[in-house]
């Protein structure tokens, strides 16, 4: 074992500490949330969470917004619709397609999503 470098001695040890501390710093995780939220929810609930308004019914909405509700219930809703999605539960289309739309995403995804979706509104 005389050969055995520093570096590869070090392996297991971040190994560990990537998977204990999530290996993201908070920066980081901002820049992703914004990419994932574009990839997975912009097209439906704007590019600030703002919603979209009916065309022929002013004053309705189309896709709710998003951007007004809180990190707990963004987590809880996006739980809520994969389930759907797994469980097949949804009642219309409106539900399936915002089930279809979380059916691939991690929990970290979402908890990642829940934490910034708030500060959409919030941005000029
Ligand atoms: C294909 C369109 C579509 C995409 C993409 C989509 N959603 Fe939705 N979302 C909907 C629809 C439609 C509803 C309303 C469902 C209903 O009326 O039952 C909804 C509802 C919601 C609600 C509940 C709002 C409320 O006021 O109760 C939240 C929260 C939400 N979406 C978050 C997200 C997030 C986060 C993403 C990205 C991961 C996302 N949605 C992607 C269509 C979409």
């Amino acid at each position: 074992m005389k050969a055995m470098s520093a570096k590869n001695f070090l392996i297991p040890f971040l190994t560990a500490a990537l998977i204990l501390g999530g290996g993201f710093s908070p920066l980081h995780a901002a820049v992703d949330a914004k990419k994932l939220y574009k990839k997975t929810c912009k097209k439906c609930h704007g590019k600030r969470g703002e919603g979209k308004k009916e065309k022929k019914n002013p004053g309705k909405f189309k896709y709710n917004p998003v951007n007004d509700v809180e990190e707990q219930k963004l987590l809880e809703e996006m739980l809520k619709y994969k389930l759907m999605w797994e469980e097949k539960t949804f009642e219309n289309s409106r539900e399936k397609k915002m089930a279809k739309s979380v059916r691939k995403l991690s929990e970290e995804e979402m908890k990642i999503l829940a934490s910034f979706i708030p500060t959409l509104g919030k941005q000029e």
